[in-house]
């Protein structure tokens, strides 16, 4: 099971990951090529992301995957936690468009989630976090044209990921055998299918203002 930085160093990239946490840094870069880079960065703070862009040489591709939020219903999830997911899923993007120093010809990849289009009860506010990535990634796809950088998203139904070390390991399998169970390829999404439709929408010269689905056919049912 690959991260998207895995798939990308892969690809020839020089790759600087960046999170909050470094002992998390650490143990990926075991994973990656010698020459990868790693920063520490809390997307919720607008001036950390201008700080991390402003000490760095202009990228060919930034991929924004790191957020952090609570589930729960809008009835009963605390407002400080709401607040705190709408600062780390939509603020962090849009520190991130605003900071982000891109070469002409680069691009830019949020990731949003399957809950923008069918909204799941018990996650009400990430179908909205999402919502807010997609349209934030539409208007800025219009305003960085101008300097040949194009936007996109990918949306992920439920993914393979640490996300979900949450539940624990019993609690985790079975979400993701009801997932199975419930989704037309009966099977989940895994990091690596992520990652393959981040390198298309920075690849494809044509591809930008696009929110590409990858989420087992979890939209249709
Ligand atoms: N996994 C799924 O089922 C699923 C489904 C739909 C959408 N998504 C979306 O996909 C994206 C990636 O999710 P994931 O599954 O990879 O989650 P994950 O396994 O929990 O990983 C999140 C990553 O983001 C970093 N991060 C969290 N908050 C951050 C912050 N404020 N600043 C900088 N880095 C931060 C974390 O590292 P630190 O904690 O060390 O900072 C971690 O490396 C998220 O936006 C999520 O909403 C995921």
């Amino acid at each position: 099971m690959k991260q998207p930085h895995y798939v990308v160093a892969n690809h020839g990239a020089i790759v600087n990951i960046a999170s909050r946490t470094t002992a998390r840094l650490d143990l990926a870069l075991k994973r990656l090529p010698s020459g990868t880079l790693s920063q520490n960065i809390d997307v919720r703070s607008a001036s950390e992301v201008e700080n991390f862009f402003d000490s760095q040489p202009p990228w060919d591709h930034v991929i924004l995957t790191g957020s952090s939020t609570q589930v729960g219903s809008v009835k009963n999830l605390p407002l400080d936690q709401a607040h705190d997911g709408m600062q780390s899923k939509f603020w962090g993007a849009y520190y991130v468009g605003r900071n982000a120093k891109i070469n002409k010809g680069g691009s830019l990849t949020f990731v949003s989630g399957v809950y923008a289009q069918r909204p799941n009860i018990n996650a009400v506010l990430q179908g909205a976090l999402n919502a807010t990535v997609e349209g934030l990634m539409r208007g800025l796809a219009l305003e960085l044209a101008p300097q040949g950088i194009r936007v996109n998203a990918v949306s992920p139904s439920t993914t393979h990921t640490p996300l979900w070390d949450r539940l624990g390991e019993e609690g985790r399998e079975i979400k993701f055998a009801s997932m199975r169970e419930k989704l037309p390829t009966a099977q989940i999404v895994a990091p690596d299918d992520i990652a393959h439709a981040i390198l298309y929408l920075a690849t494809n010269p044509s591809a930008t203002g696009s929110t590409v689905l990858v989420d087992c056919g979890d939209a249709l049912v």
